[in-house]
């Protein structure tokens, strides 16, 4: 299967889906209201204030970088780690010109121009993007204070192999954000590595559990949301989704 994130039609919904005004966004008085601003949400809701020098995040699956724009304000260093070259390439010159200029499906063939301007308080020289895969994150990476994976899970072909390197990815007290819809999707992720969404000896298994299960040795979940957010498609077709958002602190043993 073609890799969708590599696609114009991904990186124009993406863009502006991080960065786009509500106008742009779904300009219906009827939108759901608490859809907007899903990157900043995470950022003020699900983080408590990381307050040392040298402090480090890494937002995996940043895809076109607002969340970790937005982690720059949290803290000094953040990488930002995604499989599409395409959403790491624009996130580059985003952090590097502060603005871009892409166009949005509106009919059919037809489109139009939109374009978008990065908040001033973003500290852009403290993020760094890079191409990589979450599954096998390379070895030099270090150990951050934060670590977020934003609609990643469910994603990814073997997400069992992406949580196993967080217990050393995450500093002991260290915080690890999650955030799903749990949309566990054959095309992504095969059947059998489902994290939740199955039966298993005739026991429904749902993915809090299976996450439970996995991170529980080596995390306390501290705190858990549900948060909505709005994709769109075209002028007249839109995605809402509320993912479940859960934020666990590495214990110090484990
Ligand atoms: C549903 S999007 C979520 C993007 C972003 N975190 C957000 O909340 O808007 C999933 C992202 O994961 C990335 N991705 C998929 N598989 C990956 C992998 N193996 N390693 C790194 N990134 C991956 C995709 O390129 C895409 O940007």
């Amino acid at each position: 299967m073609p890799n969708l994130y590599e696609s114009r039609k991904y990186l124009s919904e993406y863009l502006l889906f991080h960065y786009g005004n509500r106008q742009d966004l779904c300009p219906f008085h009827f939108a759901p209201k608490n859809a907007f601003h899903f990157h900043r949400r995470i950022a003020r809701e699900m983080i408590r204030p990381v307050r040392k020098p040298g402090s480090r995040a890494l937002d995996l699956g940043c895809a076109v970088g607002r969340l970790s724009f937005e982690l720059s304000r949290l803290v000094d260093e953040v990488i930002g780690i995604d499989g599409s070259r395409s959403f790491i390439r624009a996130a580059r010159r985003l952090a590097a010109k502060r603005s871009a200029t892409f166009r949005i499906q509106d009919e059919g063939d037809l489109s139009s121009r939109r374009s978008i301007r990065l908040d001033p308080g973003f500290r852009t020289r403290r993020v760094r993007f890079e191409v990589g895969d979450a599954q096998r994150l390379r070895r030099d990476l270090g150990a951050f204070d934060l670590v977020v994976m934003a609609n990643l899970i469910d994603r990814l072909p073997d997400p069992q192999e992406c949580l196993r390197r967080l217990p050393r990815l995450v500093k002991p007290g260290g915080q690890l954000v999650i955030t799903s819809p749990y949309s566990w999707l054959a095309e992504f992720t095969p059947r059998k590595n489902w994290l939740g969404g199955i039966r298993k000896k005739g026991t429904m298994v749902s993915t809090p559990d299976g996450l439970r299960k996995l991170l529980g040795p080596y995390f306390n979940l501290v705190k858990r949301r549900d948060l909505p957010f709005l994709i769109r498609e075209h002028r007249r077709k839109f995605q809402w989704v509320v993912a479940e958002a859960t934020t666990w602190i590495r214990s110090r043993d484990g």
